[in-house]
């Protein structure tokens, strides 16, 4: 997901544009606004955390892109495209080192293992807007 402060800021088609040059295949994408319970859904795994209310305002606080991603060893090339969830820890060249603002506003989100992926990709598409 490209998180909303970094769409609304007008980063979508340059983060975009560097996913594809990174060579991850697009094979799903919209632009779309989750709800706070469909972004406190998405985010169930940190519930018990202390930063998890702020989390689930501000993901349904403005539109986010969602997209499903294919490439060789996709999640982890990703997680290392998209650099660390703090920005300050973030290396020079990652979408989060240009374009993150914090912790909490880190302009993407990458799914942390295949299974999650898949749990994620169902989240946001129906298999019929899901190209083969
Ligand atoms: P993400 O990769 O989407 O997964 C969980 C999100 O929780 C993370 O990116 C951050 O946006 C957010 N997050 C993690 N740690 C903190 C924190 N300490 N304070 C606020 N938000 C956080």
């Amino acid at each position: 997901m490209i998180k909303p402060e970094a769409v609304a800021a007008g980063h979508s088609g340059k983060i975009i544009d560097m996913i594809i040059a990174a060579g991850f295949k697009i094979k799903a994408m919209k632009l779309t606004k989750l709800s706070k319970e469909r972004a406190g859904e998405f985010y169930e795994v940190h519930k018990e955390r202390p930063f998890y209310g702020e989390l689930v305002a501000y993901m349904s606080g403005g539109p986010i892109v969602a997209m499903a991603l294919e490439k060789d060893n996709a999640v982890a090339d990703f997680r290392k495209f998209i650099g660390a969830t703090d920005p300050a820890e973030a290396a020079e060249g990652t979408i989060r080192k240009r374009f993150a603002k914090s912790k909490g506003e880190n302009a993407v989100h990458g799914s942390d293992s295949d299974e999650n992926a898949a749990i994620e990709i169902a989240f946001h598409f129906a298999d019929s807007e899901i190209v083969g």
